[in-house]
Formats: structure tokens, sequence, C-alpha cells
């Protein structure tokens, strides 16, 4: 999962730290991180794609420290809010490096952007084109746009997590978007620099980005024929990672040999926009066996952990793998691993072979980096984790556990 996970004698150490420790330190449930994988990850994109711009997806993981850290190894950021596209300022990314997609983009989110002069607005209707302009004009500036082609591929995953196909609300008709190109180029406001495209997340066959990005490729041709200066090729993000022990993620590098070689003679530069496979494997959520509960069908690990700290179980059925913090030899059993909240989808694990845990055991949840956190709530008035990041050797608190007193503040 992490090249710096590891068991010594029976306990789970992260780069080097021992997660118990931070467990009894931080209390649980806590998410960890770890730079040095979030850096590699960065480096093995640009590797991979030398010459394009790496846009950290900060969906995944908004905490702008794990966002400085993709910064420092150059990246910049891909958002779809305001919200974000403040983190990714304070994890400190250069507007110039920023691209904004989503398709329900508010005037004041719309007005903040333009303000920031990012590097592009990837634009998902006609409505859209009008009021960016409107803005622009507005505010004295130009935005800089790419227009969200909708490819209609199947990317082959799980259908909530599918965006490029037609019966999808987002980007505009792949066979009409040069009737929005030529719109755009009519509203002065605006500068048209790219074409964007995301076809779905968590692809663990690289073979739909194909079919997406010859797509792009030909209406790159065509536009370009047209007149039109397309600067950037933005082909999203979505490469899957390994959460079952089975599952192999695909690498950057198999990414781009499958895309690469559609590219030739396209003179923009490419935009990817990696979230999960940077971030995802960074991390995992630390919780504590809170009961043991053995019913006539099934026995049942009940953890402090719930939905609303790791929702990606109980809304998609994901698999996450889940190990103990600290094994001690006991035998394995098979049980569900649930949380705290007053729901049967509540769970973290089901069936799953684990060893034997004991009241105020941990355990560690992989693979929780990316839309753990990020999408945690407050459901039944749980403050959400902590975080935690490991850097050079050391860790340090890069969030503080929520207070009840911050979530029962109305005013
Ligand atoms: N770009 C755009 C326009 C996107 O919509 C997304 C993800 C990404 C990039 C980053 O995709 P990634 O590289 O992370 O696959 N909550 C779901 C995932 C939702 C993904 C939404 N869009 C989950 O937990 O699986």
């Amino acid at each position: 999962y992490n090249p710096y996970l590891e068991v010594k004698d029976g306990e789970l150490y992260l780069e080097g730290v021992s997660l118990k420790s931070l467990a009894q330190e931080f209390g649980t449930p806590l998410y960890v991180y770890s730079a040095s994988y979030i850096r590699d990850r960065i480096k093995a994109y640009k590797e991979a794609f030398s010459g394009a711009l790496i846009c950290y997806a900060v969906k995944a993981n908004f905490n702008p420290e794990v966002i400085r850290v993709a910064g420092e190894e150059g990246a910049g950021a891909d958002i779809v809010s305001g919200g974000e596209l403040l983190a990714a300022l304070k994890g400190g990314i250069d507007p110039a490096k920023i691209v904004y997609a989503g398709v329900g983009k508010t005037v004041p989110e719309l007005e903040l952007a333009v303000e920031k002069e990012i590097l592009m607005f990837n634009v998902e209707s006609r409505d859209e084109l009008y009021v960016l302009d409107e803005i622009a004009g507005r505010l004295g500036k130009k935005a800089r746009i790419a227009i969200r082609v909708n490819p209609d591929v199947d990317p082959k995953t799980h259908p909530y997590i599918s965006t490029g196909m037609k019966k999808s609300k987002f980007g505009v008709n792949f066979e009409t978007a040069k009737e929005e190109y030529r719109l755009a180029r009519e509203l002065k406001n605006l500068e048209i620099v790219g074409i964007h495209c995301h076809i779905g997340s968590q692809l663990l066959d690289v073979s739909p980005y194909r079919e997406a990005v010859e797509k792009v490729v030909g209406l790159y041709r065509e536009l370009t024929e047209e007149g039109f200066e397309i600067r950037y090729l933005d082909i999203g993000g979505g490469l899957g990672i390994k959460y079952k022990p089975e599952d192999r993620g695909p690498s950057p590098h198999e990414l781009a040999k499958e895309v690469l070689p559609l590219l030739e003679g396209v003179e923009a530069q490419l935009i990817l926009e990696p979230g999960r496979s940077i971030t995802g494997n960074a991390g995992l959520l630390i919780s504590q066996v809170q009961f043991l509960k053995d019913k006539e069908i099934k026995h049942f690990i009940i953890v402090d952990a719930g939905m609303n700290d790791l929702v990606r179980p109980a809304i998609y059925d994901a698999y996450h793998h889940v190990v103990p913090v600290e094994s001690k030899g006991r035998e394995h059993i098979i049980a569900d691993i649930v949380g705290p909240i007053c729901e049967t989808g509540d769970f973290l694990a089901r069936d799953r072979r684990i060893e034997w845990l004991e009241r105020g055991d941990y355990i560690a949840v992989l693979s929780a980096g990316a839309y753990g956190f990020a999408m945690a709530s407050h459901y039944n008035v749980r403050p959400r984790p902590a975080e935690v990041l490991i850097e050079n050797g050391s860790y340090r608190l890069i969030r503080k556990r929520e207070s009840y007193e911050y979530i029962l503040n109305t005013i």
C-alpha cells in the first residue's frame, strides 16, 4: 500500500513513527499521512509526463499542509469550489497553477477566482460562459477558459464516480462542443486556452483514457484548424489505487504509455488532475476497539470511527483494508467492523477476516488519505477527527480534533 508502512515486531510504523504512540498521544479516530509518499507520487507523475502540469485535486484531501507538500514538489491545484481555492492558496499554490472545474460555480466563487487570476476555468455549461464573461468584464479582467467536454466514455468504475458518460451532469456534449467554443470566442472577457475532460475516478484499467484522449485530441485538431489557440489539454484525474490486497493501482507511467503516443503533433501543454493517486495511500485512519459483540450469526467489532469519519464503505460499498496496529498473534475470526452510528450502513468492513481483537486495541484502516477526512461530517454530533502529518522524521498535528463547542455553536 505504502512503502513507508512497515510492521516491526508485530507493530505498525509509518515513516518510522509508531502508530500506536500517535493514537495514544492524539486520541482516536485519527488520520495520519506520510509526506514522503505524497512527494514520491508527484515526482512519479512528473517523471512519467515530463513538461506536464500536475494539478493535485484538492477534493481528495484539502488539508492545507497536505496541499503544501504536493505544491513543494511542483504541483498546482485542481479545485471545485471557492473553499478549495482558499485551501489551495493557503497551501501556497500559485494561482497561475490552479484550474477550476464544477457544474455549479456561484457568482462569489467565480468572482474570487477571477480576482485571483487563476490559470483556467473549466467551464461546464453555456450559462456559465455568460456569467463568467459578465463577472470578468465587471472586474476588468480576462478569464482564461477551457470547456469541459463529456467524451461519453465508460470508465468501468463505480457509477457514482463515473463522470464522463453522456447521461451524467458534467461537461458539455462532445458532439456540440465546437458550438460552445465559437460562442465563447464572441465573449470578449473570456480567453479560450484549453480543452478539459475527466471521465471518472478509481480507474484500475487505463484503457478508457485512450478513448477519451483520442476524442479530445480530435477536437483539439479541429479547433486548431478553425484558428483557436489551444494551449492546454487537461485530461483530468482518476487513476485508481490499491484498496484490496489483490488490487494493483496502475502507475502514472502506465497511464503515460497509454496517453502520450496519442499526443503526437499536439503542441498544447498537458494538465493532469490526480487526487486519489496522490494522497489515497499516503494516509490511514486509526481507530480504537470499543466493544466486541458475538451475535448468533456474526461477530461485531465495534470501533470509535464511524461513517461520519470515513463514509466510503457506507456510500460506495468501498473496500478498505483493515489491520491491527499491534498484532498479538491471536487467532483469526470473520467479523464486521462497525462504527457507533445509528445506521446499518455504518460499517468499515464486512465479513472480514481479522485477528481477534480486544477492547482498547487499535486498528488501522488503510488507503484513507483521499476522500476520507475530506468527506467527514458531524453526523450524530461527532467531532471530526484530528489529522497528523509525518514529515522529515517527525510528526505534527495539522488539524486539531474538533470540539463540541465548535459543532454546537449555531450563531
Ligand atoms: N478532476 C475532476 C474534474 C474530478 O471531478 C475529480 C474527482 C478529479 C479530478 C480527481 O479524481 P481522482 O484522481 O481523485 O480519482 N468521493 C469519491 C471520489 C469522487 C471523485 C470526484 N471527482 C470516492 O471516495 O471514491
